[in-house]
């Protein structure tokens, strides 16, 4: 298949490309580099021996979207573009509305007019707020707290709304839990543009010397530790998740909804020791008082994409850092 990533050059789309394409696809990506570079897509393609069709565009410019379809036959659509951090959603939550929301309006209208009905969304586990049970099932309460969490929420609803209207549609909406690690190469990673807002790119950031110290926001949770939990997934899983939702969506299920988790929480001190043993860097840290937003634990059931795609994550922790370390070590400023 012919495969469009919008937002294809960013971390997870970076290495979905990789498994899209050692799986005998051919990928398109729109991005327009607001949180990415294009090397990031040059070393898929050293990675793969496989080329990539690249459109530096950004996703509210109708026309040019449109162009990308009229010069290409797109069998389906991997939609990662968006801003994503929660901070700055808060800071500025009119940028966060425009760009995720209306970005996926001109998609869809986009999709719809060349007549191509296959959408994989990257959604997220912030849709389930703070949850009132853990693990958290697809049919768990949604509500979000955050402009950068409504606006997946909203793209939820829009979505649905989308194929209430026409059941050719089929739509997977994908709830990542906390994707972390990299490529096995060590060529592609996750690559701040700013300082990390993320647990795990800030203990990179620590172990290869770029940061001073782990701020670890609360240890008074009610976790075993006191720190908080989640649900860590390695980015290479997934990208594989992607690939088994793609191939659902050829079957016709109409509107999906999956948790991409391992269904395992892991505490803020476990992914610290586990990352020291992997690097065999000590990561000097600093309790200090919890984030605003912040909930005690998160971690999914992930039975129905075992069920309903034949998808559960394999890696567990120890990979998860040693991955992200060997991608930090062989790139300590990122993509420079
Ligand atoms: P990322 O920032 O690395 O990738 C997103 C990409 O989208 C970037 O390359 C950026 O340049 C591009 N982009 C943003 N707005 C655009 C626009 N208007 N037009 C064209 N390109 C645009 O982020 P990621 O971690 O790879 O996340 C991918 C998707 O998954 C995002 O939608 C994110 O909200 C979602 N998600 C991420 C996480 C996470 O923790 N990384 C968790 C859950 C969901
Ligand atoms: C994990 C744990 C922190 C940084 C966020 C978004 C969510 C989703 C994934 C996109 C928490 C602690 C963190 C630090 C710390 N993104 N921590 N020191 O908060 O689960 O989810 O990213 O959809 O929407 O909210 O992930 O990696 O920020 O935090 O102690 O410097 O690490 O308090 O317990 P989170 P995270």
């Amino acid at each position: 298949m012919n495969i469009l990533l919008t937002g294809g050059a960013g971390y997870i789309g970076s290495h979905t490309s990789v498994m899209l394409l050692e799986s005998g696809h051919d990928v398109v990506v729109l991005d327009n580099l607001c949180n990415s570079k294009a090397a990031s897509l040059k070393r898929v393609e050293e990675i793969t021996g496989k080329k990539i069709l690249f459109y530096q565009e950004d996703l509210c410019d109708l026309a040019g979207v449109n162009e990308i379809f009229r010069q290409n036959s797109i069998d389906a659509v991997i939609h990662f573009a968006g801003l994503k951090s929660v901070a700055e959603s808060v800071e500025q939550p009119l940028r966060y509305y425009q760009n995720n929301i209306n970005g996926t309006l001109v998609l869809c209208e986009v999709m719809q007019a060349n007549g191509v009905k296959n959408l994989v969304f990257s959604s997220s586990a912030t849709v389930y707020g703070n949850p009132e049970t853990v693990p958290i099932n697809e049919n768990a309460p949604v509500g979000a707290f955050n402009p950068y969490g409504r606006s997946k929420l909203f793209i939820e609803k829009i979505l649905t709304d989308l194929y209430l209207s026409d059941k050719k549609w089929n739509i997977a909406l994908l709830r990542y839990f906390n994707p972390v690690g990299a490529h096995l190469s060590g060529l592609i990673g996750e690559d701040p543009s700013d300082l990390p807002n993320n647990l795990m790119p800030y203990i990179s950031q620590v172990a290869v010397g770029q940061l001073q110290k782990l701020l670890i926001y609360g240890d008074d949770y009610e976790t075993p530790d006191g720190t908080g939990v989640r649900d860590y997934i390695h980015v290479m899983d997934l990208a594989q998740g992607h690939l088994k939702a793609l191939e659902k969506l050829n079957s016709g299920p109409g509107l999906v909804t999956y948790n991409l988790g391992t269904g395992k929480g892991y505490s803020v001190l476990e992914m610290v020791a586990a990352y020291e043993k992997a690097s065999g860097k000590q990561i000097p840290c600093q309790i200090v008082g919890r984030r605003p937003g912040d909930i005690p634990t998160c971690y999914a059931n992930p039975c129905l994409a075992e069920k309903e795609l034949g998808w559960t994550a394999r890696r567990g922790i120890d990979e998860m850092c040693t991955d992200a370390w060997r991608w930090q070590y062989l790139n300590p400023k990122g993509y420079v």
